[in-house]
């Protein structure tokens, strides 16, 4: 008896998630129990080769790089923070968004004061900043960042815009676009050697499905 070789992909919980998943089915790589609605976290298709895990978000890095999933689909903002040392084989184009620098409308920057900058993303945001030689201080939020500015917490924010109604309707505006986002395939360096050829079908299949910009 010949046993298939299991991808175990990591997908982010969530709308992008399911999105993405709706392009692994359309490549041939369906598993219809996913769509059952419970609290599960597990689902596998033995057939079509794949075990799907849902993982929050920001942790989908974190499965790859550390092999407990071989692939996985995670934003090009938690690639840019966190570094990992994965593969990135594939622009999805799903999830795009910007990140940006925001501030209140009437946002002057003083060069002569350091800049304070409230974000989820401080590594990100040094590394924006010491390319322009300014001095900031990070303020390491977990959410709801838009409200440093207006409580006085902060001078600016960096943080993802998508449809920019956030700060719209917070009275901020984007000042400075860092770069854009979207969503990346990502595979496990060891499992990208051992299960090329695996990965490499499911990266090709993607890829067909992949929607370019009109
Ligand atoms: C992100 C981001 C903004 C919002 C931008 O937050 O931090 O708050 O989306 O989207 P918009 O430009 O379409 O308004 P998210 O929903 O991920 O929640 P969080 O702040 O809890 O991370």
């Amino acid at each position: 008896m010949c046993l298939k070789t299991m991808i175990n992909v990591a997908l982010p919980k969530g709308r992008l998630g399911e999105k993405v998943y709706d392009m692994f089915e359309k490549s041939g790589y369906e598993c219809p129990s996913i769509k059952e609605v419970n609290r599960k976290l597990i689902f596998e298709n033995e057939e079509a080769g794949v075990r799907y895990f849902w993982v929050k978000p920001s942790d989908v890095a974190i499965y790859v790089e550390r092999g407990a999933a071989d692939i996985g689909v995670a934003g090009k903002d938690i690639l840019l923070e966190y570094a990992p040392d994965v593969y990135e084989l594939l622009d999805m184009n799903l999830g795009k968004c910007r990140m940006a620098v925001a501030a209140k409308k009437d946002f002057r920057d003083n060069t002569e004061n350091t800049l304070r900058v409230a974000t989820k993303f401080p590594n990100i945001a040094k590394d924006y900043y010491s390319k322009k030689g300014r001095d900031i201080d990070i303020i390491k939020l977990n959410g709801s960042i838009e409200i440093a500015p207006i409580l006085n917490l902060s001078d600016v924010i960096v943080d993802i815009v998508e449809t920019g109604k956030t700060l719209l309707e917070n009275d901020l505006e984007p000042k400075e676009t860092i770069v854009p986002i979207s969503a990346r395939l990502i595979a496990n360096k060891s499992s990208f050697k051992f299960k090329m050829e695996q990965i490499e079908n499911i990266k090709n299949s993607l890829k067909a499905q992949v929607k370019t910009d009109d």
